[in-house]
């Protein structure tokens, strides 16, 4: 079928947090509003959910079983894991065997817990910022110390820093490191090449590598995602890898993620914390759409992956001919754009106030990402067109009045 991905939806009265919460510029305060409808309304294009209806197939495979009216106690079955296995083999090129697989809900939360599994408190946790900022808060909340392996930004793409990365894998008490990819927020899918020199200086220090591949099917084309595992089984063997069909197909409100552990030492040590903290698989209805997604939803993620690919050429070309000041790190992945507004002169808190207020756009401060995130915002362009349109007419607006 075809989708329309131009429709607007309303998510008034859904309990949405990207368009019913917004923060006051400076404050840590969240409110529950209804200033993103009607006249004049804020745009908002901040947190990562699309603004778009979930595949029909999920949809249909939810209602129907809604209608069935028992939402009893229930299980991930084989089909499920099969799904899930056909799909990374037929999309990413990577086998896996079902009992590989410990189900969580959402990836924030297995992410904790890893960090409660594999690293004692006081030892280090690598990160390469700016990146997703609850990294940050799992690695602290769960006694861990950050360790920050910032990436280089090498004319408009980011790199990742070898030599300090080498380096700082010397530290005694480096554990684990936590890897994006596709990096969010700069948009990176990191190249065969650049893992296999991460995955090397991590094994040689005996480091475990978290994978977070939760934005791994969204992939602009010219650009090939490789899955971390699937490079060598040495590196499955030291290897988790964070997925979910949550990003892919817009469910993120089931908390469903997949965590895959080749190693059955380790996966039994991750399971055990689960069970510890009393997580036993997925819901009903997490179970229903995620089956549903992995085996009908490719021809929707072809189409919507199209229409967001028109999105960025459309902020590409627009910022490009008005808003110079501007530049776009052009994405490779996500529907995250990485905006480095460092020409405009502003500091954190006048960039975010020009934004907020003058354009009504809560967009993410890129400071939240941690090191390199000063003077850059994080947008989202996974809305219909004519919302992207008007925001970026009112950024050129506020722009001016500078
Ligand atoms: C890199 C990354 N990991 C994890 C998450 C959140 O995962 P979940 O909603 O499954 O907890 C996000 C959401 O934006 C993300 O960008």
């Amino acid at each position: 079928m075809r989708y329309d991905f131009d429709r607007e939806i309303s998510r008034q009265g859904t309990g949405s947090v990207k368009w019913e919460y917004m923060r006051e510029a400076g404050s840590t305060q969240w409110r529950h509003t209804d200033a993103c409808f009607g006249e004049d309304r804020f745009l908002p294009m901040w947190i990562a959910d699309m603004d778009f209806a979930s595949p029909q197939p999920v949809v249909n495979a939810l209602v129907a079983r809604a209608q069935h009216g028992i939402s009893a106690y229930t299980q991930e079955t084989d089909s499920y894991y099969a799904a899930l296995a056909d799909w990374l083999q037929r999309r990413q090129g990577w086998q896996i065997a079902p009992e590989w697989v410990c189900t969580t809900p959402g990836v924030i939360p297995a992410l904790d817990m890893l960090v409660q599994t594999f690293v004692a408190p006081g030892e280090k946790v690598l990160v390469q910022p700016p990146v997703y900022y609850p990294f940050f808060s799992a690695i602290q909340s769960n006694g861990g110390e950050v360790l920050n392996n910032p990436l280089i930004l090498a004319g408009n793409r980011y790199e990742m820093d070898f030599a300090d990365l080498a380096q700082k894998a010397r530290d005694p008490q480096l554990r684990m490191t936590i890897l994006c990819n596709p990096h969010n927020p700069v948009g990176r899918v990191w190249t065969k090449d650049e893992l296999l020199r991460f995955g090397e200086i991590c094994l040689a220090r005996d480091i475990l590598i978290v994978s977070d591949e939760i934005h791994g099917d969204l992939i602009y084309p010219s650009h090939t995602f490789t899955p971390f595992a699937s490079i060598s089984e040495a590196f499955a063997q030291k290897a988790i890898i964070c997925t979910a069909p949550s990003k892919t197909f817009n469910l993120a409100g089931l908390q469903a993620s997949n965590i895959i552990i080749p190693n059955e030492e380790l996966r039994c040590r991750f399971q055990s914390t689960l069970h510890r903290n009393g997580v036993h698989g997925l819901n009903l209805f997490a179970i229903v759409a995620t089956e549903a997604a992995y085996r009908d939803g490719e021809e929707w993620l072809e189409q919507v992956m199209d229409y967001i690919g028109g999105n960025l050429r459309y902020l590409q070309e627009y910022v490009a001919a008005h808003i110079p000041q501007i530049k776009v790190v052009e994405p490779e992945g996500t529907y995250l754009v990485w905006l480095d507004c460092r020409a405009l002169g502003l500091d954190a808190p006048a960039l975010q106030r020009l934004l907020l207020q003058e354009a009504r756009i809560h967009m993410n401060d890129g400071c939240v990402f941690g090191i390199g995130g000063e003077g850059f915002m994080r947008m989202n362009i996974a809305c219909p067109r004519a919302i992207l349109a008007e925001a970026l007419s009112r950024i050129r607006r506020a722009v001016a009045l500078l």
